[in-house]
């Protein structure tokens, strides 16, 4: 077998994790989610659950990947060898990017169609009302999202193939800085609307009144989803994470990155959609209805102004999303490479052909398969939930178990000290521990048990 390989950097590993990070569930999940479910109270409960719960997951997801050296699947039955039920649950890890991907490669899509319909001459003389019926007749259709869908994930497969340095590190490298420039431009303008204020009010002042379970089992799922832990990838990531990087480092600024990022696209999706006179609860089509709005407003008089900037958003968002779709491929790749001793390109033909077929399906359940209803929702829908809301918390919370009380405390505070090396690391060890041991498990249960039962 081919020696396993290796980020090159420390910036490599943070930009490769951002990268993972950063993406649909920032730009397109985030802002419907917190326009559904209350606004600002949202907001707060989710910086809440990222700093307290989510990020000593994240840490203990690159302690497993990077101690093991191995992938999702296997990383915890190597480091207790005597478990079956260590060895047997890793499953999961490999199971839940396959059933995220399939329909996540469905909005890449998406983005994908309205990245070329941006340069289509007509697209932006349409009224808010207009926007939102092309929208409608776009996913209900049912080959058009099917052909971009195939083509997104296609590509994504394609980086994947090149493998880790090649393809992962560098794609994540260039990408990124534009991404960030463009959201800030855009929130700029977004914020100058008029009557955009509402939508930042609606965003940042908190109603505590409004403060339920609910706002938190919703928090959390998104704050999994946007870190991209509960899932393998950040096991899988932390396994070609090199001995002398120091994780909590670079946690920390995929961490930061990730919030910074989430609340700058609701700063750019949130006021414009106040000012268009949108439904902030109109969810997943929201980005799809409000962006082309205020592209069409801040070229007005100018078409070819708006052209330009909605097909380069649009075309940053596909990129953003590609950066974490191929971290979910890689997940099921390195499985199946380490696993079967296949060759990079035919593992990365297995997920293409599983996640190609499972994704058409979730496209199809917004048009001909409408009626197909599992626990009362559509097929995309209840895929969504069941990994967001239900599985990602499950393999959260076999995580936090597994670092806080199953490994040996020594070789954890060995991970995120270097043995002794990084001395600054000790105290914020301390603290980590007490959140992995009992905080976050005992968080992860009550909402899990609040979604399952709910
Ligand atoms: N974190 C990604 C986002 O916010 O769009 C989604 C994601 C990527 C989830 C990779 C899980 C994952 F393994």
């Amino acid at each position: 077998m081919a020696p396993r390989e290796n980020f090159s950097s420390r910036l490599s590993v943070i930009v490769a994790m951002a990268g993972s990070a950063i993406g649909l569930g920032n730009i397109w999940r985030f802002p419907y989610l917190a326009g559904e479910q209350g606004g600002a109270t949202f907001v707060f409960a989710y910086i809440l659950a990222t700093l307290f719960i989510t990020l000593p997951l994240f840490l203990s997801e690159i302690i497993i990947g990077r101690r093991s050296r191995s992938n999702a699947r296997d990383a915890m039955g190597v480091l207790a060898p005597k478990s079956r039920f260590w060895k047997n649950i890793g499953i999961l890890a490999v199971l839940i990017p396959i059933i995220i991907n399939s329909y996540y490669s469905v909005i890449g899509g998406w983005s994908l169609d309205y990245m070329i319909k941006s340069m289509t001459p007509g697209f932006f003389h349409a009224s808010p009302g207009e926007v939102s019926r092309v929208f409608s007749d776009f996913i209900s259709s049912p080959w058009e999202p099917i052909a971009m869908h195939l083509v997104f994930l296609g590509i994504s497969v394609l980086v994947v193939a090149r493998g880790v340095k090649t393809g992962i590190e560098k794609f994540s490298k260039i990408i990124l800085p534009v991404l960030f420039v463009l959201v800030i431009v855009i929130a700029v303008y977004s914020i100058s609307l008029p009557g955009a204020m509402a939508g930042v009010s609606y965003l940042f002042k908190p109603d505590f009144s409004k403060l339920t379970p609910e706002t938190f089992a919703y928090a959390m799922g998104q704050s999994f989803y946007s870190l991209s832990v509960g899932m393998g990838a950040i096991i899988t990531y932390g396994s070609y994470v090199r001995k002398e990087e120091n994780i909590m480092v670079s946690s920390a600024w995929t961490g930061i990155s990730d919030l910074v990022f989430a609340l700058l696209a609701g700063l750019a999706i949130m006021p414009a959609v106040f000012a268009a006179g949108i439904e902030p609860g109109s969810g997943p089509g929201l980005i799809f209805q409000s962006v082309p709005y205020i592209f069409a407003e801040m070229g007005s008089g100018v078409p070819l102004l708006s052209a330009v900037i909605s097909t380069l958003f649009f075309l940053a968002v596909v990129v953003a999303a590609m950066t974490s779709c191929v971290s979910l491929i890689e997940v099921g790749v390195a499985w199946l490479m380490e696993r079967f001793n296949l060759r990079r390109s035919a593992a990365c033909k297995w997920i293409f052909l599983v996640c190609g077929v499972l994704g058409v399906l979730c496209s199809l359940s917004f048009g001909p398969l409408n009626d197909l209803h599992i626990a009362g929702r559509t097929l995309f829908d209840f895929f969504d939930w069941a990994s967001s809301n239900i599985l990602l918390l499950l393999m959260g919370l076999l995580v936090v178990i597994f670092v806080g009380h199953v490994m040996k405390k020594a070789d954890v505070r060995d991970e995120i000290t270097n043995s002794g090396g990084f001395k600054g690391n000790f105290r914020l060890f301390g603290i980590f521990y007490f959140l992995v041991r009992w905080v976050c498990p005992v968080a992860v249960l009550v909402i899990f048990f609040f979604n399952f039962l709910g």
